[in-house]
């Protein structure tokens, strides 16, 4: 048990080159911890608002005003209190803020604040991370979905789709879903320069998506895993984040490389094709955010078959998964941590997830930074899996990296294909 004497924070850089808020947080024992925000580019419309100045400079994205709400509000706020009590700590922050959707102080010095609090308090009990919010619970380490190709909001919509990534299904360790998805990377880079089309990557670290179609970046992953020596299917599954709510509103949906615009029953069939025709285990956002009939619908058609994942749909928020549960809309949930604000709320929505048999996936932003909280998260708190992007750059890295580390270190288990959702 350890007061909180210091809450400093700082403006650091994200992957993208832009601003970001960190924060450190000093206990009365000298112990420390340190949070920071990272930041999304396809964004649902109910995440936690992150707080920009606006104006010329960074686009407008500098953080110099949630930086100093931080100083001038959340610092003399928290000293003095227990740093173990992050459900107290969560609730001043809220309370602090006092909007809906964090816009006062900002989402992004809320996430930032909670995580460093959380981190304190594991250094202050000489613990890594995922051991102390694990507790005395067995954990494993998360599946990761990889990403090979980048499109989307990542990518200049170069293609519809935002990530195209695969699942090690036959993977036994996470070390292997590592090597295995290294193999089917670099081939995928290999076969991109063959066909004179190796134009680097994209936000996450994919290769850029130099194809004409939706269906053509399909078919290069498959050959892909082919390429590197692995049965589609058997060894390796297709994972898609389709992002829909970047494309569709209202029920329409345009594909900018099709140039078609599809309505939910039409854009339903394009994905049950896809479904039909590669081996995908999961689909992340296939409807739009706005469109939960579509939601209903796909998951009545698909949720047998495929793991069907909501991002912008939930949001990380418990109270939305609980009613898509109710009404059958999805069978898994992404878990972002700065969509939430506050640690507290997020593990609350992996909970909800968890009481309903939906599947849960920890996952960084587009816009991340070094910091390898998200993978001590999902080993800590078992959620099965795993998203960080692509292999290659070293935010990236870093995560997958740890993840390593943490399974070497510890003697436990590797979730496997298993926690892949089809339950509906
Ligand atoms: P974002 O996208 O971090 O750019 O919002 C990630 C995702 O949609 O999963
Ligand atoms: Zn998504």
């Amino acid at each position: 048990m350890s007061r909180i004497e210091e809450v400093r924070a700082r403006r650091i850089w994200d992957s993208r080159g832009r601003p970001t808020v960190e924060v450190e947080i000093v206990t009365e024992t000298g112990a420390r911890g340190r949070g920071i925000a990272p930041a999304g580019a396809s964004r649902g419309s109910r995440e936690a608002m992150e707080l920009r100045d606006g104006g010329t400079a960074f686009d407008g994205k500098d953080v110099k005003t949630a930086i100093a709400g931080i100083a001038r509000e959340i610092a003399p706020a928290l000293r003095g209190h227990e740093v173990a009590e992050q459900a107290m700590i969560d609730a001043m922050l809220i309370a602090l803020d006092g909007t809906p959707d964090k816009s006062r102080l900002g989402g992004n010095a809320l996430i930032a604040t909670s995580l460093a609090a959380l981190h304190a308090a594991a250094s202050e009990r000489g613990l890594p991370l995922w051991r102390y919010v694990a507790g005395d619970e067995q954990v494993t380490l998360p599946l990761p979905q990889i990403q090979i190709f980048g499109g989307g909001a990542h990518a200049e919509r170069r293609v519809d789709v935002q990530d195209f990534m695969v699942i090690a299904t036959s993977a036994t360790s996470f070390a292997q879903a590592l090597e295995m998805t290294a193999e089917v990377y670099r081939h995928a880079g290999v076969l991109m320069r063959k066909r004179g089309a190796a134009q680097g990557v994209a936000d996450e670290g994919g290769w850029w998506p130099a194809f004409s179609s939706n269906e053509e970046a399909m078919d290069v992953l498959v050959a892909s895993i082919e390429a590197a020596g692995f049965v589609p299917g058997t060894d390796m599954g297709i994972a898609l984040d389709i992002a829909a709510s970047e494309f569709g509103k209202g029920g329409q949906y345009t594909l900018g490389l099709d140039n078609v615009r599809l309505d939910t029953d039409a854009m339903i069939e394009k994905l049950l094709r896809w479904i039909a025709r590669y081996p995908i285990v999961s689909i992340e956002d296939p409807l739009s955010e706005d469109d939960e009939a579509g939601m209903i619908a796909f998951t009545r058609a698909a949720g047998s078959k495929v793991q069907i994942v909501g991002d912008d749909f939930f949001v990380t928020r418990a109270a939305f998964i609980e009613d898509a549960a109710a009404k059958g809309a999805c069978n898994a949930a992404l878990i972002k941590l700065n969509q939430a604000g506050t640690v507290t709320e997020t593990l609350a929505a992996l909970r909800a997830a968890r009481r309903n048999g939906y599947a849960s996936i920890v996952s960084a932003r587009s816009g991340e930074t070094e910091d390898v909280s998200i993978v001590h998260l999902a080993t800590g708190w078992n959620a099965g899996q795993l998203k960080v992007g692509s292999f290659s750059r070293s935010e990236r890295m870093a995560k997958w990296n740890e993840g390593v580390r943490i399974e070497e270190g510890g003697a436990m288990g590797f979730a496997g294909a298993a926690v892949l959702s089809r339950s509906r």
